[in-house]
């Protein structure tokens, strides 16, 4: 079973993800990480974000096995991300490794802006995940400020809708749900109380 969720920043998707990876025993690939290491990549080389052969040599160098999570989560990564995402050659770069987790035998859960769209049209559940920007930016917020990051909760929410207009109006897969998606709105609902619906349409997908 492969499970395709996607959503705007700090939706919850990846909490879901992870979640339901577990549940369900399926491996999880959070493919945010990979457009983060692409972005971490050139801000180390002091390269413009621009750059779009240096992009798409990064995007061909990953390896995912090497990722420091706690490094690439950091706010300016994300940012980073948000911006090289948009150059077609670092997306065709990374299709077919995101493709290839999505075929494994025995299924698999990946969160993105474009799972259900482009990685695994066919996947049989497909869940987008929504919420308000302002609870976006306060989950986000807490997250960074859980890590030190010296940011204000006012500068999140604008990042944040800086980056909402960035994914949405991209040419090269731009963050659209798929016609078969289940919406999620998690705005009123907490970790357990996102799970819970998350799961009871994997599970009304199954029957
Ligand atoms: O989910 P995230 O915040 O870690 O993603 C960071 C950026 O990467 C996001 O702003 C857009 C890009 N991204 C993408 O374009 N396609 C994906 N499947 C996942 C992330």
């Amino acid at each position: 079973m492969i499970i395709a969720i996607d959503g705007p920043a700090a939706s919850g998707k990846g909490t879901i993800a992870k979640r339901l990876s577990a549940h369900y025993r399926l491996p999880h690939l959070d493919t945010g990480l990979l457009y983060r290491a692409v972005g971490k990549a050139l801000l180390d080389a002091g390269a413009p974000l621009d750059d779009v052969a240096r992009a798409e040599a990064a995007a061909k160098a990953l390896d995912p096995a090497r990722f420091d999570e706690d490094a690439l989560k950091v706010h300016a990564v994300g940012e980073a991300a948000s911006m090289i995402s948009a150059i077609p050659q670092v997306r065709a770069a990374l299709l077919s490794l995101q493709k290839t987790f999505a075929q494994q035998p025995g299924g698999a859960v990946l969160d993105g802006r474009d799972i259900g769209t482009v990685i695994a049209p066919d996947a049989p559940v497909k869940i987008f995940v929504v919420a308000s920007p302002e609870v976006r930016a306060l989950r986000r917020f807490k997250e960074l400020q859980g890590r030190g990051e010296p940011i204000t909760q006012a500068d999140v929410l604008a990042d944040i809708l800086k980056r909402d207009t960035r994914d949405r109006e991209r040419a090269a897969a731009p963050l659209v749900a798929a016609a078969d998606a289940h919406h999620l709105d998690t705005t009123a609902l907490d970790v357990e109380g996102a799970v819970k619906a998350a799961i009871a349409l994997v599970e009304a997908k199954r029957r």
